[in-house]
């Protein structure tokens, strides 16, 4: 363990600029640290029901608010297996890394799935999303809104309308965006949507949580072989009493409880949305003075998560490491695009103004790395 990222007495040191997990703030820390009561007890089906009623608020949404100890990539898998019949086609549209791990858990899942793509740093448009419908019929479509490798964001108010319009179930993965860009579930119609906590939610990983229709929920028992530990209808089953099935980390939902009420009652929704586009743009205008081209098609370009191209030809992993010896983390491009890319994430509690602050030293560090290469 380096001894700047984990001081004992102060926590962290280091300040995450980071898509994930995220800068966790003192006083969300502080809240997991208070001693808590068992998983059956009173004190936490109430915390537990605050967590529904909070995020029920973040996304716009009546539907039924599941809680899943796991990352999101276990409720990825829940999606898959709790709502796709053996004889039905499912269709995970995929512009990056976790688009195709959607559909690889479809695939591992035996389910018969199709994966439909746009070259990477593009976006699933309404006109692409379309042609791929008329091809087949799907019972459940996958999608991301925010692809967190690319750093694109599919237009979710175009795209999801194209998709129910096609008769289909809706899972989208709000892994990113959540809690910092407004998804709004309900005016959409979308059946599930999930995220794992450890991004713009801003709590330490350990935790995921969805959105799941009446729709969704009517369809899972037609679906054999779902599984135990992700089966939907003991996830609900348990819900009903403001409970899970298994132990819940119960720190984090006690943070996240927190959290939501922070979000809605000081920060207020806008305003977070707002200052996420701020830090979008922000990081777009650094981009463009410094000569980092953006990875993503103008006009798609993520305000949780910036990806930029290395078109200046440097060093990434020595501007990343310089960078964290000056006490900030940024990370290098996702899989494949290592070096060819790196990514800055601004989501959760980053302020503009220290957003600033590191770009200043990053110009610096860039600068430097030029000028010696
Ligand atoms: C868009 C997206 N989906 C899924 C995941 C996987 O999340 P987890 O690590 O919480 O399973 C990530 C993680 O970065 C992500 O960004």
């Amino acid at each position: 363990m380096s001894e700047i990222h984990f001081n004992k007495e102060k926590g962290s040191q280091l300040k995450l600029f980071t898509p994930g997990p995220v800068h966790v703030p003192e006083r969300i820390l502080a809240e997991m640290a208070k001693p808590n009561d068992t998983h059956r007890s009173k004190p936490y089906s109430e915390m537990h029901q605050r967590v529904e009623e909070g995020l029920k608020k973040l996304l716009y949404t009546s539907n039924t608010i599941l809680i899943s100890t796991s990352s999101a990539t276990g409720l990825m898998e829940a999606c898959v297996r709790n709502l796709v019949k053996a004889d039905e086609k499912a269709l995970f549209f995929s512009i990056g890394a976790f688009g195709d791990r959607w559909y690889k858990i479809g695939v591992n899942n035996g389910k018969v799935a199709i994966k439909e793509g746009v070259e990477w740093g593009k976006a699933i448009t309404p006109e692409v999303a379309q042609e791929a419908l008329n091809k087949d019929k799907y019972a459940v479509v996958f999608i991301q809104a925010n692809e967190t490798s690319t750093g694109v964001y599919n237009p979710m108010d175009e795209v999801i309308p194209v998709i129910k319009d096609s008769g289909a179930l809706v899972c989208v993965d709000a892994t990113s965006s959540m809690g910092g860009i407004k998804i709004e579930v309900d005016k959409l119609g979308i059946d599930v949507c999930l995220a794992s906590v450890q991004k713009a939610l801003t709590i330490p990983p350990g935790l995921a949580v969805c959105s799941i229709s009446p729709a969704a929920i009517e369809k899972v028992p037609q679906v054999k072989s779902r599984g135990l530990y992700f089966d939907f209808l003991d996830l609900i089953k348990y819900n009903e009493k403001h409970q899970t099935p298994t132990t819940p980390p119960i720190p984090q939902i006690r943070a996240l409880a927190a959290q939501l009420d922070y979000i809605l009652n000081q920060e207020g929704l806008e305003k977070r949305f707002e200052r996420h586009t701020q830090l979008g743009k922000r990081t777009r205008i650094w981009a463009r003075d410094v000569n980092f081209e953006m990875f993503p098609e103008k006009g798609y370009e993520s305000d949780t998560v910036s990806t930029m191209r290395n078109s200046l030809n440097i060093d990434i992993e020595k501007m990343v490491s310089t960078l964290l010896s000056r006490g900030y983390r940024i990370v290098n491009g996702y899989g494949d695009l290592k070096n060819k890319t790196f990514r800055i994430g601004h989501m959760g509690e980053i302020t503009l103004e220290e957003l600033e602050e590191m770009l200043k030293v990053l110009t610096e560090i860039v600068s430097d790395i030029r000028l010696n290469k």
